[in-house]
């Protein structure tokens, strides 16, 4: 019971590793609030977390600044303060690759990057105010992820998965900057850096038994679960941590060593 008494808002808590957080949070006693885009399984998932903590669901877009305004509004009505956030929605699951188009790039910014900049907004005068706060964002190895395997038929097919790597990075550069103002208001602001995890979105975008050849490449073998990925969340947001922040923590079985 690390948490007990905290509230959290845990973004794109809906399933994959968002779900893991929220359930893990509300096992060491912590309020839950789940905000995601997707209305029914935000609800289902709000749901299935069951005692001790107490979930709830806000339909939440984390690239739509009044959206994110009315759900830090709503969790701190229902909970009377927001203790925790985690910044974990992206388009991951449901991101487009091939789709190279400048408005494509701007939509990806919109809600990787610029929702975590959002809700961080939303949060943090709250968190001052209060003299503690917890801000854990969702960055990916794939920020370190600088050298590309060139393509099968070595053509040029654009610039691929550059999009998404580049708002992982500013998710990194993000918990510095946000870290450095928060810091001498008790808030800390970490992120952590996932390798391939073993997720629903993972499996539609991962072919086979890819994922699992992957695993083996890592120094630690292993096909990470969500699940492995709680720890860090869970020490970020304690009390035990209150010293560290601005920190980059990479699950990744040690296969980005940035
Ligand atoms: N699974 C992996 O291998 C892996 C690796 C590194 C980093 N990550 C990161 O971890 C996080 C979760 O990954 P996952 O595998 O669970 O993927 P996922 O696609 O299942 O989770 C993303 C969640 O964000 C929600 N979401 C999307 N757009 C949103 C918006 N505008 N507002 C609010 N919610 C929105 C989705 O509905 C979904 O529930 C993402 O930030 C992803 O980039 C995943």
């Amino acid at each position: 019971m690390r948490l007990e008494g905290r509230t959290a808002i845990i973004t794109g808590g809906a399933g994959g590793i968002g779900f893991a957080y929220a359930q893990r949070f509300a096992n060491e006693g912590a309020r839950v609030a789940i905000a995601d885009v997707d209305e029914a399984a935000g609800q289902a998932a709000a749901e299935r977390l069951g005692a001790p903590g107490e979930g709830f669901f806000v339909q939440t877009d984390v690239s739509d600044p009044e959206s994110v305004e009315a759900c830090a509004n709503a969790v701190a009505e229902r909970y009377g303060s927001i203790d925790i956030l985690v910044n974990n929605a992206a388009l991951y699951g449901d991101w487009d690759m091939r789709d190279q188009s400048f408005e494509y790039l701007q939509r990806v910014f919109e809600v990787n990057q610029h929702g975590v900049w959002l809700m961080t907004r939303a949060v943090s005068s709250r968190m001052v105010e209060q003299r503690h706060g917890r801000i854990i964002n969702q960055a990916s190895g794939a920020a370190f992820n600088y050298a590309s395997p060139p393509s099968p038929d070595g053509e040029f097919h654009g610039l691929s998965s550059f999009s998404y790597s580049q708002t992982k990075f500013g998710v990194v550069g993000l918990t510095k900057f946000s870290a450095a103002q928060l810091g001498r208001y008790g808030v800390t602001v970490n992120c952590i850096a996932p390798g391939v995890v073993d997720t629903e979105a993972t499996r539609k975008t991962v072919p086979g038994n890819l994922l699992e050849q992957l695993g083996q490449d890592q120094p630690i073998p292993g096909v990470i679960q969500a699940e492995d990925l709680t720890g860090a969340a869970v020490f970020f947001a304690s009390d035990e941590a209150r010293y560290i922040t601005g920190q980059i923590l990479v699950v990744s079985g040690g296969r980005h060593m940035p």
